[in-house]
């Protein structure tokens, strides 16, 4: 990467105090207009049901935007979020490079979670295709249809590794597992920034939230994270610097604290973690409003406080809260902040726009780029490909794959309403694009019945050969601000599973849902369940291919279904404890509920079936080299995710039952055997011991290897 430090010292020198300030505001348009409420009032007026979802988007749709152009023009604004097509970009860019003093481009930031106009998978639903290098390709295909709108900067990836099944954000990362996150935002920030940032269909990735905001307790959004540094090391940082190392070029610092420091104005995090250990120079961006919310957290008197606090522990932008603008120029000038601080906060965010490109082409796209990009043929077919390899089958009797000549009955509105298929955070398309299971089969001509409530079904039930209930979660059950008490199903779907039990017919349940969902009920009486989670654009048919057999499903759980809420938190990795959950009375369990998950991380079913021998481990020079034979015993073929961990016997510090190390998606003909291998580096086998120190320990390790985390065969090496 280029170094532009002279010509970033160069303009620092010629701005002024308020220009450099200038630099640090992020802000958002204003609604005005159409209503008399603001933006925030109205989402509330969504959310608690004063108005629908539909009279939110109309209104949304008619209220004129404010873009704070005086301020622009004066050279107050850095940045902008949320500002998504082409024509709006390079009009405010235009202010900013021919009306301003010095002509700085802005950086137009958005939330480019999974697809842009092409709404791939919900990231949860996306990790459990367990492959990176379809996780660069989505991110690739986003980045492309993001920038053609104008945007510069995509605040993505996730990798808040959560194993609370109750936190709705749970949707936007790669599930439970630290490594897996990590892969996964890796895979990402490649994909977003290609191989060079300055070309025009190259955004930023920022990396979020740091660190450990899915770690809340109680799985309440926003709360608390008290944990020991060891296991924030362990658990939740792998996953963030796996990004920084990928060479993600922003940060964006969580809302939660972590042992009663926030984020936000965390230095230990903003600094000594990120810059000095490992090494970032990037930019830091603040959450929404979330220097702010200091205020609210106990920390700071007022916004003027946190806005010191904020700089002085690291945070370079200020997203939303005006906290910066407000009050940095007095800051400084009172000797608060010194001049050193703003300026390197100042350089940090110039790098980023220099790597961009942007000093050299403010308009990275217009009107004509954006209207070819968007929805390309090979982009829906990526879009079908990365569902159909997100869906998880998850229970089958031998219903499916469907008999071409079964009548179908499909039932619930989640079969047909087009706007729940992009799931949460997908803000750059309406839905209008998507396929519905039922649009997929009008088009394939598959015939069918239909109903979406289940209500007066008698007729249909009688005449199909197969029942398909389409339930589970619409997609704002999940993502920010929607956690649940309760992970069970709804009373209507269970009431309606009921009615249609009745009939005696097979009945294939397919699931849309944007967390694990506690099931137990739903696994002993359905003949099929199909995890579907949130799948984007092409779902339908994602869902056909997958019903009727044209595709094997080879989609692997990434997170834990539980029995029950109560069980939350529940992963594969946790500690034995000194009584480990058993028969007898005195052992860590829950009375009314069994110990293990209905389905533990890793699962995954598909149509044919493998078997595992040969489990071999041998010791190299600075590495276990373990590998094991998978012979695909079905008539079908098929990939399937092989999957190693790893287990620390005897340790200074408890470790877990088991650890993921490594996988591998291994395609198979049927009756075909192949050896798997995997190389695990020694100095992944270590851990922090009681003092911070990273060990690698001599002593006994166990090796597990298969198809989930449950079943696997073992063996034991000694290091
Ligand atoms: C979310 C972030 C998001 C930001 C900007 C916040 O509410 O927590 O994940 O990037 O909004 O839209």
């Amino acid at each position: 990467m280029k170094d532009y430090d002279e010509r970033i010292k160069e303009l620092l020198g010629k701005m002024t105090l308020e220009e450099k300030v200038g630099q640090l505001q992020q802000c958002g348009p204003s609604l005005v207009g159409a209503f008399v409420v603001s933006f925030e009032e109205l989402l509330n007026m969504m959310f608690d049901g004063r108005i629908s979802q539909e009279e939110f988007g109309r209104l949304m749709g008619t209220a004129e935007q404010d873009f704070h152009e005086e301020d622009l023009r004066a050279g107050r604004i850095g940045s902008y979020n949320g500002v998504g097509d082409a024509e709006t970009v390079n009009r405010l860019q235009k202010i900013a490079v021919e009306e301003t003093r010095l002509g700085i481009p802005l950086l137009f930031g958005y939330d480019v979670i999974h697809g842009f106009k092409t709404v791939t998978p919900i990231p949860l639903a996306e990790s459990c295709a367990w492959e990176p290098d379809l996780w660069e390709r989505t991110g690739r295909m986003a980045a492309d249809e993001a920038t053609a709108a104008g945007v510069h900067m995509t605040f993505a990836p996730m990798v808040d590794a959560a194993k609370d099944a109750r936190w709705g954000r749970v949707s936007e990362g790669a599930g439970e597992d630290a490594l897996l996150n990590g892969l996964y935002g890796a895979a990402k920030v490649k994909g977003f920034q290609g191989e060079d940032l300055s070309r025009k269909d190259s955004m930023a990735a920022c990396v979020k939230h740091f660190a450990a905001y899915g770690a809340g307790e109680a799985g309440r959004d926003y709360n608390r994270v008290d944990m020991s540094e060891q296991r924030l090391y362990e658990e939740y940082l792998p996953a963030y610097k796996a990004c920084i190392d990928a060479g993600a070029r922003a940060v964006m610092p969580a809302f939660n604290d972590i042992n009663g420091v926030p984020c936000s104005v965390s230095r230990k995090l903003l600094r000594d973690i990120l810059r000095e250990d490992w090494g970032f120079d990037g930019m830091t961006v603040s959450d929404s409003n979330a220097i702010a919310e200091c205020v609210d957290h106990g920390i700071a008197e007022d916004k003027r406080d946190a806005a010191k606090q904020a700089i002085l522990a690291g945070m370079d932008m200020d997203m939303s809260s005006n906290s910066y603008i407000e009050n940095m120029k007095e800051l400084v000038e009172s000797g608060e902040v010194p001049m050193d601080v703003l300026d390197e906060a100042v350089a940090n965010i110039l790098r980023v726009k220099f790597e961009l490109g942007l000093f050299d082409d403010p308009y990275r796209t217009d009107s004509q780029r954006e209207s070819q990009t968007m929805g390309k043929p090979e982009y829906r077919a990526l879009g079908r490909e990365a569902a159909q390899k997100s869906m998880v089958l998850l229970k089958n009797d031998g219903v499916l794959p469907l008999a071409k000549e079964k009548k179908i009955g499909i039932i619930g509105e989640l079969a047909s309403d087009r706007g729940e298929m992009t799931g949460a955070w997908a803000i750059g398309a309406n839905g209008d694009d998507c396929i519905s299971l039922t649009d997929a089969c009008d088009a394939r001509g598959i015939p069918y019945t239909y109903s979406k409530d289940g209500k007066n079904i008698l007729k249909m039930a009688i005449e199909s050969d197969v029942l398909i209930a389409v339930i589970g979660e619409r997609k704002d059950e999940s993502g920010e601000a929607a956690s649940r008490a309760s992970i069970t199903l709804k009373p209507e779907d269970e009431e309606l599973l009921k009615g249609l039990h009745t009939f005696g017919k097979p009945v294939v349940v397919i699931l849309f849902n944007g967390r694990p969902l506690a099931i137990p009920q739903l696994n002993e009486t359905a003949s099929a369940i199909l995890e579907a989670w949130h799948p984007g654009v092409e779902a339908g048919n994602a869902l056909l291919d997958i019903l009727y057999g044209e595709v094997n499903p080879s989609g692997k759980l990434t997170t834990t279904f539980p029995y029950t809420t109560g069980q939350c938190p529940m992963y594969y990795a946790h500690i034995n404890t000194g009584r480990p959950g058993g028969r007898s009375k005195f052992t860590s369990k829950y009375l009314d509920t069994p110990l293990e998950p209905v389905y533990p991380f890793g699962y995954g079913l598909s149509y044919t079936s493998y078997e595992y021998s040969g489990l071999k481990v041998e010791k190299t020079e600075k590495a276990f080299r373990i590998s094991a034979e998978v012979k695909n015993t079905g008539d079908r073929a098929g990939d399937e995710i092989v999957q190693c961990y790893v287990q620390d016997v005897v340790a200074k510090r408890v470790r877990p039952v088991k650890e993921l190390k490594d996988f591998a998606k291994v395609s198979l003909e049927p009756g075909e055997e192949k050896e798997v291998v995997f190389e695990i580096p020694f100095e992944k086998l270590g851990y922090y011991d009681r003092e911070m120190n990273y060990v690698v320990e001599p002593g006994l390790f166990r090796f597990y290897v298969g198809g989930n985390s449950r079943d696997t065969l073992m063996a034991e090496s000694v290091l």
